[in-house]
């Protein structure tokens, strides 16, 4: 059941005091990707989400967007596409700036990653600001494809990226696990 399934990842996420700065409680998914009961548990009901809505690409989101949404991409039998920071991708790019606590950062895509038809899944493991998230589903857009939906494991709710996405995403779902 998806009460089963949120309870098992939960139990698999470590919380680690005071990183990466003091009074700051990071979540750690290490235990989780090393348990290949809950990995696997994980990547089936992501991929279910990709199916349910007829995604046709992954997004992840660098760097644990990476590891939790290409298996996701192998199971549910769509492409995956890397979501990096700047500098990090050879090809032609497409970026997106987005604010920090402190500063900016910018992530991109190889500008042919996406076409018009695609319908894409963005995978992260964290909501946080919803900085990161918005500025992939900006990213996808401009690179003229569709948003399908947005699935993060965890969602810190207090920081407000759910409410900072709702704009942005309008009828697109936003799933935390
Ligand atoms: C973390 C996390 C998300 C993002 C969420 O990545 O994995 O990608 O922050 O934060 P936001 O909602 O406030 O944008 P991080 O920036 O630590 O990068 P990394 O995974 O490459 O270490």
């Amino acid at each position: 059941s998806p009460e089963q399934l949120r309870s098992l990842l939960i139990s698999r996420i470590r919380d680690v005091a005071d990183y990466p700065k003091p009074g700051v409680t990071f979540k750690d998914i290490t235990p989780l990707l090393a348990d290949p009961l809950a990995f696997t548990a994980l990547t089936d009901a992501l991929a279910n989400r990709c199916a349910e809505y007829g995604a046709t690409k992954i997004v992840g989101l660098e760097a644990r967007g990476f590891i939790l949404g290409a298996p996701v991409a192998v199971r549910a039998g769509v492409g995956f596409v890397p979501a990096r920071k700047a500098g990090k991708l050879p090809g032609p790019t497409l970026g997106q700036n987005y604010a920090l606590e402190y500063g900016a950062a910018e992530i991109e895509i190889h500008a042919d990653a996406l076409s018009a038809g695609d319908r894409v899944l963005v995978v992260d493991d964290v909501l946080a600001t919803g900085g990161t998230a918005e500025a992939s589903v900006e990213l996808v857009r401009r690179a003229g494809a569709q948003v399908a939906g947005v699935c993060v494991l965890l969602e810190l709710g207090f920081l407000g990226g759910r409410e900072r996405l709702a704009p942005v995403l309008g009828a697109v779902p936003l799933d935390a696990l």
